[in-house]
């Protein structure tokens, strides 16, 4: 049997930087507190004429081309998003049309906030052990275009980039060799964009007062939360593979906050130089995030051939999930 993994990596950010001290013309904020507080010090901003296919598709091509493939040999897309091209259809319409792929299955892995690329991979990968073939799995996310710039709780903490991978099969793709997820719907008051849907309609009121764009986030929950699950989720996944922490090479967890990586790298018991962060470039680039810390921890070198590489993950649900990748 021929493995099923990674045959192409890509990433996208947009080309405008935003520092912290730009952030202090919008809400009463300094570089100092967002620093000391969340480890980030400047972010990715999309342009103006730019919209969430946009990163997408620029992600997408550049993973395609890492996996020397074309549009033609693309069999299913999975674009994990919760800042969606428009409402309906999906994200993944959209890019099937712009990248040229065929009329295959496309969707969206939405509202799985943080958590969303890793999960989508691991859909990917079942998709590929029922059905061959070759599925794109874009994780993207133009947030400061829908949050609001004046909460001084949410704003700072978030970026706009994408990331991608192409899922297969054959001898020198990068093996996933242990998957897992899971999800408490039970806190999932916790993180939240509650407007817009069924339960408050997008109305004239609601538009007025900007709900639709206020980010509900109890962060010392949210945080404790995210160390503990991101931990546990890693280490289960390991057990299950049969693997310790000593056997993993790099950990790239999704870039929340700096604070939150270092206590899952000290929980975890892994050297700082094991644990790869960016999250000082880029802040929280949600879904984007794991696939663009994964390419760029490749790029600058810091992953070699035979080295098992783990992912984990948290987001709003809450869900999590975690992958372990043999290079
Ligand atoms: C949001 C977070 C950085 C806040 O840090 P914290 O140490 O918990 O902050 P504290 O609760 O001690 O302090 C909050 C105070 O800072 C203030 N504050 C919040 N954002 C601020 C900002 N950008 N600049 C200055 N002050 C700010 C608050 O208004 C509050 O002030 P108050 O005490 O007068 O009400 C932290 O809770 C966190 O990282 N949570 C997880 C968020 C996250 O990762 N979300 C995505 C998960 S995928």
């Amino acid at each position: 049997m021929t493995k099923v993994g990674l045959l192409g990596l890509g990433a996208y950010v947009p080309e405008r930087v935003m520092t912290n001290d730009e952030w202090a013309e919008y809400v009463d904020t300094s570089h100092e507190w967002i620093v000391s507080r969340t480890g980030i010090e400047r972010r990715r901003i999309a342009a103006e004429d730019q919209t969430t296919v946009d990163l997408a598709v620029e992600a997408a091509r550049s993973a395609m081309a890492d996996a020397d493939v074309s549009p033609a040999d693309i069999d299913e897309i999975i674009v994990a998003t919760d800042t969606p091209e428009v409402f309906l259809p999906d994200t993944a319409a959209f890019l099937q049309d712009r990248l040229g792929v065929g009329q295959v299955p496309c969707y969206d892995l939405a509202g799985s906030g943080c958590a969303g690329f890793v999960l989508a991979l691991d859909v990917a990968r079942s998709r590929v052990i029922a059905n061959d073939g070759r599925v794109l799995v874009v994780g993207v996310e133009l947030l400061t275009r829908l949050l609001n710039w004046h909460d001084r709780n949410t704003c700072v903490l978030f970026g706009d980039a994408a990331g991608a991978a192409v899922v297969g099969r054959g001898e020198d793709v990068v093996e996933i060799v242990g998957t897992l997820a899971g999800t408490d719907g039970s806190k999932s008051d916790i993180l939240a964009l509650e407007a817009g849907g069924t339960r408050l309609p997008f109305s004239e009121e609601i538009a007025a007062k900007g709900l639709h764009k206020d980010l509900v986030m109890h962060g010392r929950e949210v945080f404790r939360e995210a160390v503990s699950h991101m931990t546990e989720c890693s280490l289960q996944v390991l057990e299950e593979a049969g693997l310790t922490i000593d056997d993993v090479d790099l950990v790239v967890p999704h870039q929340a906050n700096l604070r939150i990586l270092n206590a899952v790298g000290n929980r975890l018991g892994v050297p700082a130089e094991k644990v790869y962060i960016n999250v000082q470039e880029y802040g929280n680039t949600g879904s984007a995030s794991v696939p663009l810390a994964l390419w760029e921890a490749r790029e600058k070198g810091r992953i070699s051939i035979g080295d098992l590489v783990l992912l984990c993950a948290f987001g709003a649900g809450f869900h999590w999930s975690a992958m372990l990748l043999r290079f």
